[in-house]
């Protein structure tokens, strides 16, 4: 009986799981079969190729910055996986983005765009850079330069009128968070800033990337446990002091990445080594229960994590795997965690195609991985933290990220961004009806990033 109830058991599973996502973890092309899988539910929530769609822009509710990580995302992929599918809506997708200026300010989201939305263009840029990617005709913005125009105007942005240095959140005075310094913006800072300093070997970057770290440390973002806090205001005379500690995922990963990448740049010397063995264990206890990675400040309380934090793990994952490769010392701690993570996601992604996962029946992947059930919770952010995470066990297979003397082709130029002082630094003089529009779009799109964090602050009060 005992036997036979195991049987029946066992069958009861395989019939379950028909429509799931089934790997051998042991076989690198059956993981690379499910990422394949996940990878194909999430590109479906893209219609930018579409004929009369802006290449570039995913539909609501996702905002223009998730686009920009999604094609980072896909780079990876193609370079863990060698599945180029992708490549060319990606290539189409970052060319079109770039802007009149070629720095990922295009005219269509400049209104409602933070430094944190410039931020992840960016470095899917740097990524397309790491990785080789195809480069654009000569005629055309290149990836290198693209990401040291950015960097030219997160230079032109840092302010030490008050907390003592950091870039504000927001780009235009209009915008909701003007008034609040944070992790997420001075993370994107100095995550590009530590790989232009990697891959084109210019010291003015490292310099950059040391006081930007130094300066998260000043105001506490980064406290003495190396946890990343989120942020905070720096209006009315706070200079940053009211800290709202809120601990995320991708803020975590973030400088975990930059700080592997100076770690390396400097071939293993402090105060980088420090820095990332003190992340490197920060991270492994913040974000993991029982080896599962999981958004403390939302996946389970208070409260629901919104559009843009349900995007959040996915990054951490892919920049935790790339860390082990760049900085090898981190591996035996970060592989474990990754994999047994990517065994829980992959895990949830059963869920049916519906109207809004247009992916094969059965593979729709959810939000929370903790339980290891499908929880209900499906989108391109539920596909693309699966999507990052089950390939991370992938890494080793990929190129290790080329630096220009180890193979990367992209051309650069230190000179670009824009020249106008006005739109680095601060709006134009506005109209009512700019004003208006961008009030608009404030409340709708610039919940943005951060927006997140408004309960956080509503639970405070
Ligand atoms: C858009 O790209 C996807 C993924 O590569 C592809 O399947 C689809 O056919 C493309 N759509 C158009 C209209 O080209
Ligand atoms: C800006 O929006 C217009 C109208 O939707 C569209 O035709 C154009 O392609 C967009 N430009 C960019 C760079 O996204
Ligand atoms: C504001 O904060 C910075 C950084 O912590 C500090 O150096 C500066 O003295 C502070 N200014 C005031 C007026 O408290
Ligand atoms: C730097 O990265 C390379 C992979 O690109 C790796 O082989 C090397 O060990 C890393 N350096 C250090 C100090 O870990
Ligand atoms: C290094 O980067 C700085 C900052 O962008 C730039 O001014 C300088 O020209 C660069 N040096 C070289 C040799 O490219």
């Amino acid at each position: 009986m005992y036997s036979l109830s195991i049987l029946v058991g066992a069958l009861g599973l395989l019939l379950n799981s028909v429509g799931a996502i089934d790997v051998d973890w042991t076989s690198d092309s059956s993981i690379k079969s499910a990422a394949s899988t996940i990878a194909y539910g999430l590109v479906k929530y893209y219609t930018g190729n579409n004929t009369g769609d802006v290449p570039g822009n995913l539909p609501d509710p996702y905002y223009w910055w998730e686009a920009g990580a999604m094609f980072g995302t896909l780079i990876d992929y193609a370079a863990f996986t060698g599945d180029k599918t992708y490549n060319d809506i990606t290539f189409q997708a970052l060319q079109h983005q770039v802007g009149d200026d070629a720095d990922f300010m295009p005219s269509n989201q400049t209104k409602s765009e933070g430094n944190d939305d410039q931020g992840f263009w960016a470095m899917a840029a740097m990524t397309a850079a790491e990785m080789n990617f195809r480069n654009p005709d000569p005629d055309k913005p290149q990836w290198l330069a693209l990401v040291q125009a950015v960097y030219n105007e997160y230079v032109g942005r840092w302010e030490t009128d008050d907390c003592g240095g950091g870039m504000r959140w927001q780009i235009y005075t209009f915008n909701n968070g003007y008034n609040y310094k944070n992790s997420v913006s001075n993370g994107c800072f100095f995550n590009i800033a530590a790989r232009l300093a990697k891959y084109t070997g210019n010291e003015t970057y490292a310099e950059w990337a040391n006081k930007i770290f130094e300066w998260e440390q000043s105001v506490k973002f980064i406290n003495d446990n190396w946890n990343v806090l989120d942020g905070a205001g720096n209006a009315n005379g706070e200079n940053c002091t009211k800290i709202n500690g809120a601990q995320f995922t991708y803020n975590a990963g973030l400088f975990l990445y930059g700080t592997a990448a100076m770690y390396n740049h400097t071939n293993g010397a402090e105060p980088w080594k420090t820095r990332l063995e003190g992340q490197a264990k920060s991270v492994a206890s913040i974000f993991f229960q029982d080896g599962v990675m999981w958004e403390p400040s939302c996946e389970k309380t208070p409260a629901k994590c919104n559009t843009d934090q349900q995007v959040f793990k996915g990054h951490l994952s892919r920049w935790m795997a790339l860390t082990s490769i760049i900085a090898p010392i981190t591996a035996d701690t970060f592989m474990p965690l990754l994999k047994s993570s990517a065994q829980a996601a992959a895990k949830v992604c059963t869920g049916p195609a519906s109207s809004d996962y247009k992916g094969p029946d059965g593979t729709a992947c959810g939000f929370s991985w903790l339980d290891k059930t499908f929880d209900g919770i499906t989108g391109v952010g539920e596909q693309m933290n699966a999507l990052q995470t089950v390939m991370a066990p992938l890494v080793h297979l990929a190129q290790a990220p080329y630096t220009s003397e180890t193979g990367g082709s992209s051309q650069g130029n230190p000179n670009a961004g824009a020249t106008d002082s006005e739109k680095i630094k601060q709006p134009k003089p506005i109209t009512t009806a700019d004003k208006a529009g961008a009030g608009i779009l404030t409340a709708l799109a610039l919940g943005g990033l951060l927006s997140g964090m408004w309960f956080v602050f509503i639970d405070e009060k």
